[in-house]
């Protein structure tokens, strides 16, 4: 593997973005433009992949998707990419926003914090295999791998997720507080 810089998250801060219904980023708070490294501009009116990082399995973004189109949240960790090509690792809270008479899903909020290493550890073997199918394969087949991976486990997606991070007690307190903050 080639040797990546990694960006050590400030524990303490939050990153959070907003899209429209098509995931052109709407808005960056302040950390999210000092980490990114682009201006707020370069980023505003641009898709959110333009951080996505080469080493995250398409099939994390096809599910994110389904469900975030479905008004379903999703919790996961994701590699990202900054300007200059270094890595960080945030756990991404998804969240569906919808128009308060019609309903509709009028775009989509992610509030980040720094992943745990504990997190990092458990994910990148799981994600480099997925991204292996991927490559070798298709992404049904990485679905499969995923869908039995959790089975073994006799865990949904979700509940895995919560081990994963320990999403509980203050993490839970800290995102609830970010989405009054940003929601
Ligand atoms: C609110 C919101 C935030 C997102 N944040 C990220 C992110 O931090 N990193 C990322 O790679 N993709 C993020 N995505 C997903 C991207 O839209 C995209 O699906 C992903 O980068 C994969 O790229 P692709 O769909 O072109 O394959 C976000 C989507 C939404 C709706």
């Amino acid at each position: 593997m080639m040797n990546e810089e990694i960006i050590e998250l400030d524990s303490g801060k939050y990153i959070v973005s907003k899209t429209d219904s098509k995931g052109i980023i709407t808005y960056g708070n302040d950390y999210f433009v000092e980490i990114s490294g682009y201006t707020e501009s370069e980023l505003i009116g641009q898709p959110h992949n333009m951080i996505r990082h080469p080493d995250m399995p398409k099939i994390i973004f096809k599910i994110l998707w389904e469900r975030l189109k479905g008004g379903e949240n999703m919790i996961a960790v994701v590699k990202n990419l900054s300007k200059d090509g270094r890595t960080y690792w945030v756990t991404t809270e998804f969240e569906t926003k919808r128009d308060r008479l019609t309903n509709e899903i009028t775009g989509y909020t992610a509030f980040r914090k720094a992943a745990s290493h504990k997190a990092i550890d458990e994910i990148t073997p799981l994600y480099k295999t997925l991204k292996d199918i991927e490559n070798k394969f298709d992404v049904e087949s990485s679905l499969k791998y995923l869908t039995g991976y959790l089975e073994e486990k006799n865990k949904g997606y979700d509940e895995y997720m919560d081990d994963v991070i320990e999403n509980r007690g203050i993490f839970k307190i800290f995102f609830k507080a970010m989405k009054k903050i940003f929601g």
